[in-house]
């Protein structure tokens, strides 16, 4: 499934994705024995059976972390989330508290979240709908992290909030968390007042570690032979200035969020280091968007995304390309 509201992407719950993608190796070592150290023991992964959360739940258990993988939908694809696994409906807050706080039966209380679950785009289900879950389910997870004391606590925000799909054209690029988010539907909407929900539950429980990442559109690598018949039309994919995550770069995003140790609220973008497209970045900025200031003398293939903040704070750096994977 997609953040995109264009919906190019195959489904996220496909059954017939190639087992080439089905690795069961994690897409990064941690990055050092720091930061493993600094990693939580056992961690809830909502949304496990969803497109990121499948790579999630896989890498967090390739590096040796205690995973308790948690979804509504029982049927989810079982190559990465072998293993424990819990039925829960995150809008019934009484099922998110039994799931995280060791009430279901064999399955013990953990000590970090990943929040993941979401209906992931606009105009999959009505605006209405999308709102209703999305809310709930966050605040619930939210509200049970503090009651259950527990301070390590990642969730998905989403590209959207930075303009998406940018038919007013971005501030500056390659855009940045530098200016307030800018929902432009009521999914994003969602994604916006959650970063706000999360400085307030810091604001509440000061020693909580609060980190929003911003995905952009989650690809896994079956979803790169369609990356270049993108290249016809510069207007195509301009929605989210031709951005997007590998599913297991967003992995390593998520491990490294778990590790970051500052109290607090605090939120990034996060995107492949190139964009999908073989023409070179500057060239898009100045067919597409001409009028928008371009801050830095930019890479030839260089994401208009920012994820400096990322790299500088959590130490992420994505390691795959679709270039790797289209010949
Ligand atoms: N896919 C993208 O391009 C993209 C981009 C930016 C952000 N995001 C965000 O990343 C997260 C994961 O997206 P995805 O692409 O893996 O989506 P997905 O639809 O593939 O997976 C989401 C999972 O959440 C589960 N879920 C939804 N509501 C639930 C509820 N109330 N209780 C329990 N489980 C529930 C679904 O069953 C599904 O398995 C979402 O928060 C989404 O908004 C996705």
């Amino acid at each position: 499934m997609s953040d995109s509201p264009t919906g190019p992407v195959p489904s996220s719950t496909s059954s017939s994705v190639p087992s080439s993608t089905s690795s069961s190796a994690p897409s990064s070592a941690p990055s050092s024995s720091a930061a493993a150290a600094a990693l939580p023991r056992r961690v809830a992964v909502t949304g496990a059976h969803g497109k990121l959360g499948r790579a999630v739940v896989t890498h967090l258990r390739g590096i040796g972390l205690d995973v308790l993988a948690i979804d509504r939908d029982p049927a989810g694809d079982p190559r990465d989330v072998r293993g424990e696994f819990v039925v829960a409906d995150l809008t019934d807050y009484g099922q998110v508290v039994e799931a995280f706080g060791g009430g279901v039966d064999e399955h013990a209380a953990v000590d970090a979240v990943v929040h993941l679950a979401a209906i992931p785009a606009p105009g999959m289900t009505t605006n209405a709908a999308t709102f209703a879950n999305n809310s709930a389910a966050t605040y619930n997870v939210f509200a049970a992290v503090r009651a259950l004391g527990i301070t390590t606590l990642v969730w998905a925000s989403s590209e959207t909030v930075l303009g998406l799909p940018f038919d007013t054209p971005p501030p500056y690029a390659p855009v940045d968390e530098e200016y307030a988010p800018r929902p432009e539907s009521t999914y994003s909407l969602n994604k916006a007042l959650e970063e706000e929900m999360a400085g307030h539950f810091c604001r509440w429980q000061p020693e909580l570690v609060a980190v929003g990442l911003r995905f952009s559109n989650v690809m896994d690598v079956e979803d790169y032979a369609q990356f270049p018949s993108f290249d016809a039309d510069p207007q195509l994919r301009r929605w989210n200035l031709w951005g997007y995550i590998d599913a297991r770069d967003g992995a390593q995003a998520v491990e490294k969020a778990l590790a970051y140790d500052v109290p607090g609220a605090e939120v990034f973008v996060i995107a492949n280091a190139d964009t999908v497209m073989s023409r070179s970045s500057a060239s898009l900025m100045a067919e597409v968007y001409p009028d928008v200031p371009v801050t830095r003398e930019l890479g030839e293939h260089e994401t208009l995304l920012g994820i400096d903040k990322a790299r500088q704070v959590l130490g992420y750096e994505p390691q795959h390309s679709w270039r790797d994977h289209v010949g």
